[in-house]
């Protein structure tokens, strides 16, 4: 096992009992249930101040909540003196809610309505990353009756390389729907600055899960060009916001080059101020989630499965994307090691946790760790099969609290009205 990487991330088997920053992992699943989601508050603050101590030039971090919305994060980046990126009107609630401050608050989104537009007028945030013509027209159109209450930036796509990004996920590409080409932006650019409109900031977001910097420093490059063009039509940016993405190993747990990272943006950042949109990087491994292992079915096929309390309705990403996530026992036990599927309940063949992966002989009643379960999980969740959002956990200072309660059956269908009608 890959006991040495654990160690990094203060995972250790005590009396062969998984725990985390020194919390007993068994007793939670034993007093909360399972699945459960876990987060550590130290992991992701220890991640927060990497990014912090290793950037010598002007920035704010702007926390990707699409990664992970918990509160107890939201409270942790606001107490870093961060904010957060927000792409709808329920991500600017929660984070209004949370108390981070409106100017520590980015809203990108290709289909930000006209509703959610005012939302962040009224709350008045930092910058709107504008991502079509139409959307600035919107934006055009409230400047007519009222001040803007919030910095313009634009998305430009840049003309990058991106297909050694998984499809789905290499969102800067010239085809996608997200932003707006530089010709198109450029104009626009120039259109606001006739309208007198308080243009404050320029965006770019490539995509995520992205492991080769040079994709960033090209980014940066380009970015710096079309900064010099912009500028020369009179108008002065205040904000390059160089959106998220920076990648990580599923696999063997090794940690991306920070410091590299940040020397990508180091000419942009001698001028302006630096926003990171970042999600996975500080939420991935700040979080895992447990499941029980409900049915061993050993005879029933070519395959012995271990059918487990959560699948895809809590990991979606693994068949979405086709990706793996590292799973560990909660428990060591000398048994010798099987190959087996992990999968879910839900009645799909995709829902599956781990194909063909040696493991120990695990027995029903015995629980499985997924490691870097903190982004893109409870998030991108869902009730599918009739089945209820998990618990999620925090542990901080070697103690757990419930931080968002299990759904229960009466939440589930509480939107729901059973008169009959005539
Ligand atoms: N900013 C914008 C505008 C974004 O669209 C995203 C992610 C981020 C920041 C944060 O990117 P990160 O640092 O987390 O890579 N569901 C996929 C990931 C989709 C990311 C979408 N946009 C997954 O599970 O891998």
């Amino acid at each position: 096992m890959i006991t040495e990487q654990l160690g990094k991330y203060n995972f250790e088997y005590r009396d062969n009992t998984l725990h985390w920053y020194g919390v007993n992992i068994k007793e939670i699943a034993e007093n909360v249930g399972t699945p459960v989601f876990i987060f550590s508050t130290e992991e992701f603050v220890k991640r927060i101040r990497r990014l912090k101590e290793n950037t010598d030039y002007d920035h704010l971090l702007c926390f990707s909540l699409k990664s992970n919305n918990n509160p107890y994060f939201i409270l942790a980046a606001k107490k870093e003196g961060y904010g957060v990126d927000v792409v709808s009107g329920g991500e600017l609630y929660i984070a209004r809610k949370a108390g981070v401050h409106p100017k520590k608050i980015v809203f990108s989104g290709v289909g930000k309505t006209n509703e959610e537009i005012q939302m962040a007028q009224k709350e008045g945030i930092l910058l709107l990353n504008i991502e079509s013509e139409s959307e600035y027209k919107a934006v055009k159109e409230i400047s007519k009756s009222q001040n803007l209450n919030f910095g313009i930036s634009f998305r430009v796509k840049f003309e990058i390389a991106l297909d050694k990004l998984h499809p789905y996920l290499g969102v800067g590409k010239k085809e996608s729907k997200f932003g707006i080409n530089e010709d198109l932006a450029l104009e626009l650019y120039k259109n606001a600055i006739s309208n007198g409109l308080p243009i404050e900031g320029i965006h770019f977001h490539l995509g995520s899960q992205i492991k080769d910097l040079e994709i960033f420093r090209k980014a940066s490059e380009l970015c710096e060009n079309f900064l010099g063009k912009i500028e020369s039509l009179g108008c002065k940016i205040k904000y390059v916001d160089v959106g998220g993405g920076l990648g990580l190993d599923y696999e063997k747990l090794e940690e991306p080059n920070l410091k590299e990272y940040i020397d990508c943006f180091k000419n942009i950042g001698e001028k302006y101020k630096v926003i990171f949109e970042l999600g996975r990087y500080l939420s991935a491994p700040s979080g895992i989630l447990i499941s029980k292992v409900i049915r061993k079915k050993e005879k029933e096929g070519s395959k012995v499965f271990l059918v487990v309390d959560s699948g895809m309705t809590e990991t979606l990403r693994i068949p979405l994307y086709k990706v793996s996530h590292k799973v560990i026992p909660v428990n060591l036990r000398n048994s010798t090691e099987k190959v087996f599927d992990i999968v879910g309940p839900i009645c799909e063949n995709s829902d599956y946790i781990a194909q063909d992966i040696v493991f120990p002989n695990l027995e029903e009643g015995d629980l499985i760790c997924v490691l870097y379960a903190g982004a893109y999980t409870t998030t991108m969740s869902s009730n599918y099969n009739g089945r209820l959002f998990p618990p999620e956990i925090i542990i901080s200072n070697q103690k757990y609290f419930v931080s968002r309660k299990r759904q229960d059956y009466q939440e589930l269908f509480s939107r729901d009205q059973f008169e009959e009608q005539t």
